[in-house]
Parts: C-alpha cells; sequence; structure tokens
C-alpha cells in the first residue's frame, strides 16, 4: 500500500471559487426539467466559453469584469445550442448569482479554521458575485478575505492575480496553500510559487503547462489531512 501523502506546511489556504468552493454547473441544474437533455452540455459549454473568453480578453488586454464575461458566454451557448427562449438568460444569470456550494465545503472550511488556518478566496468573480455566493451558502464568516481580480484588472492566469494574494495576506508565496478545481490554475499558481492542492473531482488528466500540483485530491473531504498550519 502506498503511504498517505505527507500535508503541506502553510500559513493561509487560499481558494479558487468557482468549479471549487461553488458548482459551476448547479445554475443550469436547478433547470433540469425545463433544459432536458440540453442541461448538460449547455453548463459544460458555458463554462468552457466563461473562460475561454476571459483569457481571450486578457491577451487582447480588453478586460470586461466577470458577470459581462459570463453573460456573453451565456448568450453563446444559448445561440449556439438553439435555446434563445425568453427570460431563460435571465433566469439562468439569477442562478449563477447563487450557486450552490459543493456538499463539504462549509464543513471543510470550518475544520481548516479550527486548525488555526487562516482561509482567503481568488477568483475571477467580481466583488459582487463572490459576496452574493459566499452569503448564499452562509458561508460569509470564513474567509479573512475574500479577492477578487478586479482589484487587478486582469484574469487568471495573470501572475499579478496571484501576486494580489500575497500582497493582501502579507505572507510569502511558499506559505500560501492554493486549492483549487481547475488544473490551469493549479499550474499557475505553481509556476508563481504558491504550494498548491488540486481537486480533480472529474479524475481527469492534468494539464501541460509550467507549474504541478504539489497534492491532487478527489474532494475538498481530503485537505484536512493534506494542508497543516505552520
Ligand atoms: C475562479 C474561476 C477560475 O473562480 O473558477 O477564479
Amino acid at each position: 500500500m502506498d503511504a498517505a501523502p505527507s500535508p503541506i506546511p502553510a500559513r493561509a489556504v487560499v481558494f479558487d471559487a468557482y468549479g471549487t468552493l461553488f458548482d459551476v454547473a448547479a445554475a443550469a441544474a436547478r433547470l433540469r426539467g425545463e433544459l432536458g437533455e440540453a442541461c448538460d452540455p449547455l453548463a459544460a459549454l458555458w463554462r468552457d466559453k466563461q473562460l475561454q473568453y476571459t483569457w481571450l480578453r486578457a491577451a487582447q488586454g480588453r478586460h470586461a469584469d466577470f458577470r459581462t464575461v459570463t453573460g456573453e458566454a451565456l448568450d453563446f451557448c444559448l445561440a449556439a445550442l438553439d435555446l434563445e427562449r425568453p427570460g431563460l438568460r435571465d433566469r439562468l444569470m439569477a442562478l449563477y448569482d447563487a450557486l450552490a456550494p459543493y456538499p463539504e465545503t462549509a464543513e471543510i472550511l470550518d475544520r481548516l479554521a479550527a486548525s488555526g488556518l487562516r482561509l482567503a478566496i481568488l477568483s475571477n468573480g467580481t466583488p459582487a458575485m463572490l459576496a452574493a455566493a459566499v452569503e448564499a451558502a452562509g458561508l460569509g464568516e470564513m474567509f479573512e478575505a475574500v479577492i477578487s481580480v478586479e482589484e487587478v484588472g486582469v484574469y487568471k492566469p495573470a501572475p499579478a492575480v496571484y501576486r494580489r494574494a500575497v500582497d493582501r495576506l502579507g505572507i510569502a508565496p511558499g506559505e500560501i496553500a492554493f486549492v483549487s478545481g481547475n488544473a490551469w490554475d493549479i499550474h499557475a499558481a505553481s509556476a508563481f510559487g504558491f504550494r498548491t492542492l488540486w481537486c480533480n473531482r472529474g479524475g481527469g488528466p492534468d494539464d501541460r503547462l509550467p507549474g504541478a500540483p504539489d497534492r491532487t485530491m478527489r474532494s475538498l473531504r481530503e485537505l484536512p489531512d493534506l494542508v497543516v498550519p505552520t
């Protein structure tokens, strides 16, 4: 039997939000009855396009905030999947503002905070989107800092975004354990100098990019055994 991986010593755990704490497929899933077979393709394409638009805008130096990009991605998807129906866009966007957390999120954050680790979010989301999601999930008291890329004006994986967490928390990159469900985000955070834990919920292959996950888990439930406060 393989030995259990050793825990990473850290002073703070910094979380990605969408796809890590909050379930990005939850908005479409709430309308599964209405969307039928289009539900899962819509959720997947919406997420893909949303991320593509962040990267493309960053490469062009034409930033627009994450709510705008999320809406533009949804418009593409509704057209591509022939789902342009009255009111559907507005209902999906409203559901995106209060995305459900993954089931284990609150309990795991509680355990990490109780162990003495500082907790923060570092996300592409706007301050308003993040505040709404954190509030709707009842996680308002958990985070010392909820850091939006709007403070920097460019999207992940620009190094300036990861630098912002270092500046806000006032600790060294190597003292931060960064948790994300997005492999590309993990690679960029690792290349920047964070310790990294990839929450690979789908069990998919790793990205081929600079940097690497220090630990990989299938859900946040494994996290308390993989990070220890220094
Ligand atoms: C975020 C996206 C990458 O929350 O999921 O930053």
